[in-house]
């Protein structure tokens, strides 16, 4: 996850045309901006099985920000050798992750299976935000960071395609996503932008809008054009 992250994801979200940047970008879907604020999600990822032959690199995640803040992206990364995390050639390396002033930050690393159920919780005390990592109810990577309440903020999964990248070669899925807001935002589903290929059930709220979630997403396979050093 290199600079231009935040760049897009924040123009993705906002609904803005994203620059021309080196890397590629898989179908998303992304939220926002909401009224109020971001303030809270949960979701449960299942990355698939990464691609056979790694190439530097691939990054699945699921991100929230807003214009200005730092990104929150917890999820799966694949570099052409992931022995950084322990993992075999056809395992994933899961972390917290944060982009922001400061460049990247990573919470620790472990190596997992592409049908890993994967929790990802971020939740907001003050202006802290605390990224929590669970296989299996078990904590495996946390990070925290600053940016507070997600001030016309929005939701959305990253398919970063980086380098010599070729893309996926498994769906993505993520199930029972929750996501918080500060106030109710009963549009807050009207600013929905799904890429080709993208599933989705319909969201929903039983709060009136503050809470909404989403019982399934499921992200094609995506085939990196070429050009992109691959
Ligand atoms: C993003 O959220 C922060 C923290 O609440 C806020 O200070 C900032 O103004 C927000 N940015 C935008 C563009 O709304």
């Amino acid at each position: 996850m290199f600079i231009q992250t935040i760049v897009v994801l924040s123009c993705a979200l906002v609904g803005l045309v994203s620059p021309v940047v080196a890397d590629t970008w898989g179908p998303a879907y992304s939220l926002g901006p909401t009224t109020g604020a971001v303030i809270g999600t949960t979701t449960t990822f299942i990355p698939g099985n990464p691609p056979a032959n790694a190439e530097t690199g691939l990054f699945l995640w699921i991100g929230i920000s807003n214009a200005t803040s730092g990104l929150i992206q917890s999820g799966v990364d694949q570099l052409a050798d992931n022995s950084y995390c322990g993992a075999t050639a056809n395992q994933w390396c899961l972390s917290a992750s944060y982009f922001g002033v400061g460049g990247q930050k990573d919470g620790p690393y472990i190596a997992v299976n592409g049908n890993t159920e994967i929790g990802i919780a971020y939740s907001l005390s003050g202006n802290t935000w605390t990224q929590k990592v669970t296989v299996a109810g078990k904590v495996v990577s946390t990070l925290q960071s600053q940016d507070g309440p997600l001030l016309h903020g929005g939701w959305g999964t990253g398919t970063e395609c980086q380098q010599n990248c070729r893309g996926t070669t498994s769906v993505q899925q993520y199930l029972n996503s929750v996501i918080q807001l500060s106030e109710p935002d009963m549009n807050f589903p009207n600013t929905l932008g799904k890429g080709p290929g993208v599933v989705a059930t319909p969201m929903e709220t039983s709060d009136g809008g503050k809470t909404w979630t989403i019982a399934s997403i499921t992200l094609p396979v995506y085939t990196a054009p070429p050009g992109n050093g691959n």
